[in-house]
């Protein structure tokens, strides 16, 4: 299956896909940059169904992935993957970071979903260095289509700054 890898510059909110990826917290219950842009715009309905999960699972434990209904946002799920807070490198972040990619890809096949929108986790509120999750993102995602997709047609890596969106357009 040949699957493109697309880089855009904007607001994931406004970009229609079945699957958004959110760069959530462990306990589900939103917060600031992409996660509080998500669930502004998304209402109510995906923080309802955030607390059902924390009811029966807790929260969302780092480099895991859960999803919910998008609610009022154009598509038809919301991915919530927990990336790894930026403590120097030695706290195995590199790892985690990619679990997030592959472990939202992996419930996305799971899903059917054909077309799927990545932030770029981690780089905000978590200060992992942007070079460095560009690198791990895109590699991630490579290798999850090369050897195990079954689904998905197209990934979009939305960039929301500039930086970010220069280091994805340099490594595409
Ligand atoms: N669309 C796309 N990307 C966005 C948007 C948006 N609307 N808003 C912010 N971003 C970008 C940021 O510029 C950054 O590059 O998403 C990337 C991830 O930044 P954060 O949202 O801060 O996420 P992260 O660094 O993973 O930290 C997660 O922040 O918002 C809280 O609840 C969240 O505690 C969690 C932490």
């Amino acid at each position: 299956m040949n699957t493109k890898i697309e880089v855009v510059k904007g607001d994931i909110t406004e970009i229609k896909v079945d699957a958004i990826v959110n760069a959530a917290n462990s306990s589900l219950l939103g917060g600031g940059g992409v996660d509080g842009a998500i669930h502004r715009k998304g209402g109510l309905e995906i923080l309802e169904e955030c607390q059902i999960i924390r009811c029966s699972q807790g929260g969302c434990k780092t480099g895991e992935a859960v999803y919910t209904t998008a609610g009022m946002l154009p598509a038809r799920y919301v991915i919530h993957t927990v990336g790894p807070v930026w403590h120097g490198g030695n706290k195995n972040e590199n790892e985690l970071l990619a679990a997030c990619y592959r472990n939202s890809l992996h419930l996305a096949n799971e899903l059917g979903v054909k077309t799927i929108s990545f932030p770029n986790i981690s780089t905000g509120v978590y200060h992992f260095p942007k070079e460095a999750a560009a690198e791990i993102a895109l590699n991630t995602i490579r290798n999850f289509l090369e050897t195990e997709n079954k689904t998905i047609e197209t990934v979009i890596c939305v960039c929301f700054d500039e930086k970010n969106y220069r280091l994805y357009l340099d490594k595409l």
